[in-house]
């Protein structure tokens, strides 16, 4: 019997119908990326709003591709943190209207725990325990995962997330929205040396990140301190191309070395890998030889279930298996503290 799960964190618009064997029978996800593209980053009021008109196209699209009717939905999984308020809301209101007025349950699911999930999706065996490094838009941490929903957090950023330095770059640079696959496009052309950034908290002893040093030290480089209008500034295309070399260089310079050290800390054998940095081809190239060399199993997410889906959701058949519903109360939790 299968579940419906619907995510809508932050801007795509997704829902996936599972079996209870895991199976994915369908799979919709409506992105927003034409509409926040002329901001340069995701407008949270856009963003809602934009959920809510495709809200219940895509969970149709969704249980259309399954051939199934809502009859023979056994719960309904949704999102209910960390992520945008607007975007969070919409997604939980339609998962509790018609889990009401389908009568079914409904199980919350964590967005970050479910980005990780997506390494067990991948995997043909358990993959617990393990160390989890989620790398997002909105979130970059570390966690002790002994089991899919028993993770401890470790650590996290105290300013920008990874995916953030991403888009900000990529701003500055003219690059467009989303920035990561663009930036990551022109550094496989640049001199990863060419600048030397700042690879911040390295030498601190937790497991906290910080990116805006990065961030602003590659704005620098791009104009000096005080400018803000990025649009009169004429990049070099090779200079270009060495920013971002050097900029993903130590963005991933970073997050290798304190993943490896958590797992060695952790005494843990195994480091996964998920949320949409995760599709970064040098992270995942630098990981694999940091995992070869330091003799620990890497499980990265797949590229098609790194960035924001509704499949990684199966996470709920988890919580089902464990008898942990919610109840129609459920509120969102935005998380705007660390520690997610
Ligand atoms: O997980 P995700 O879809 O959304 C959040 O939960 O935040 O991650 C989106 C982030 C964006 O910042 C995007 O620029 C980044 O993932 N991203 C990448 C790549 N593909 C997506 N960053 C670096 N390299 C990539 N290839
Ligand atoms: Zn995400």
């Amino acid at each position: 019997m299968p579940i419906l799960t619907i995510e809508s964190t932050c801007d795509e618009t997704a829902a996936a119908v599972i079996s209870e064997t895991g199976d994915v029978l369908g799979d919709c996800i409506a992105t927003q990326e034409a509409l926040h593209e002329k901001f340069r980053g995701v407008v949270p009021e856009v963003a809602a709003r934009a959920h809510l008109e495709r809200i219940l196209p895509v969970i149709d699209s969704a249980l259309n591709q399954a051939g199934i009717s809502h009859q023979q939905i056994t719960a309904i999984a949704v999102a209910d943190r960390p992520g945008l308020a607007g975007s969070l809301l919409v997604g939980l209101v339609a998962a509790k209207t018609l889990a009401i007025a389908w009568e079914k349950p409904l199980v919350a699911v964590n967005h970050l725990h479910a980005h990780l999930y997506a390494c067990q999706i991948a995997s043909d065996r358990n993959i617990y325990p393990c160390v989890g490094l989620v790398v997002s838009g909105g979130h970059t941490s570390l966690y002790h995962c002994e089991g899919p929903i028993e993770l401890t957090y470790l650590g996290g950023t105290i300013d920008d997330a990874a995916g953030e330095a991403f888009d900000k770059v990529a701003a500055m640079l003219q690059l467009g929205f989303p920035g990561g696959p663009a930036v990551s496009e022109l550094a496989s052309r640049g001199n990863r040396k060419a600048f030397n950034f700042p690879r911040s908290l390295l030498k601190a002893d937790n497991f906290d990140f910080s990116f805006s040093g990065l961030k602003t030290a590659v704005r620098y480089a791009i104009a000096g301190p005080g400018h803000q209008d990025f649009s009169k500034i004429e990049v070099q295309p090779q200079i270009k191309a060495d920013l971002c070399a050097s900029f993903e260089t130590a963005a991933v310079d970073v997050l290798v070395q304190k993943s490896s050290i958590a797992v060695k800390k952790l005494q843990c054998s195994r480091l996964i890998v998920g949320g949409g940095v995760a599709a970064n081809g040098y992270l995942r190239e630098q990981l694999q030889k940091r995992s070869i060399a330091d003799g620990f199993e890497l499980i990265i997410a797949p590229l098609n279930l790194c960035t924001d889906n509704a499949v990684m959701g199966a996470i709920a058949l988890e919580k089902i298996k464990r008898n942990e519903y919610a109840s129609v109360d459920l509120d969102i939790t935005p998380g705007l503290q660390r520690g997610f």
